[in-house]
């Protein structure tokens, strides 16, 4: 293959990239959460001690009824109340609330959390993240839905 072959491969894939919808499959989720919630959550979801809670947790997530629900929820609302993880309790912290991100993003990033680090066949799209922007549960809500650990 000549440069020029190369130059021109190249150019197609970008420009099919740039024309293809954006959907959660095609967004990597494990990148975004790196770039938005690592910075609390640790990469990998592994967590800071007394900070942010870790969020690899199969056991977790596989006790819930609908976990990507619930994380487009924490983080379009945010979260704020007493947890123990692992042993370790989160007291008087608040998780910020991120409406900015993009229901699609907010897919991708709640499939990596629940799907891959959690072990479910859980799977967010734009569309779901949609519907819990539309009907928010309020924070007890969300505490309610969290299975005892
Ligand atoms: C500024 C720090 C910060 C950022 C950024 C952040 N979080 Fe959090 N997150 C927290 C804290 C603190 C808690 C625990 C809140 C509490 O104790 O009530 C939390 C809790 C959570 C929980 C609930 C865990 C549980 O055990 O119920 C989830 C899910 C979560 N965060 C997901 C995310 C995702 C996804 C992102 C990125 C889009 C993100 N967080 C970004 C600080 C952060």
């Amino acid at each position: 293959m000549t440069l020029n072959d190369l130059a021109a491969r190249i150019a197609g894939c970008l420009i099919l990239g740039a024309s293809l919808p954006a959907s959660a499959q095609e967004i990597d989720g494990s990148t975004l959460f790196n770039d938005n919630c690592a910075v609390c959550h640790a990469e990998g979801g592994l967590g800071n001690p007394g900070f942010a809670p870790p969020l690899n947790r199969p056991a977790f997530w596989q006790g819930m009824d609908a976990p990507t629900d619930y994380i487009a929820a924490v983080v379009i609302g945010g979260l704020h109340g007493t947890m123990t993880v692992d042993g370790q309790m989160y007291v008087g912290l608040r998780m910020p609330p991120l409406p900015q991100i993009e229901d699609a993003e907010i897919a991708a990033i709640a499939t990596y959390l629940a799907g891959d680090l959690g072990q479910t066949d859980a799977i967010a799209s734009a569309e779901t993240v949609a519907a819990v922007r539309a009907a928010l549960p309020d924070n007890a809500a969300l505490m309610a839905k969290r299975p005892a650990e």
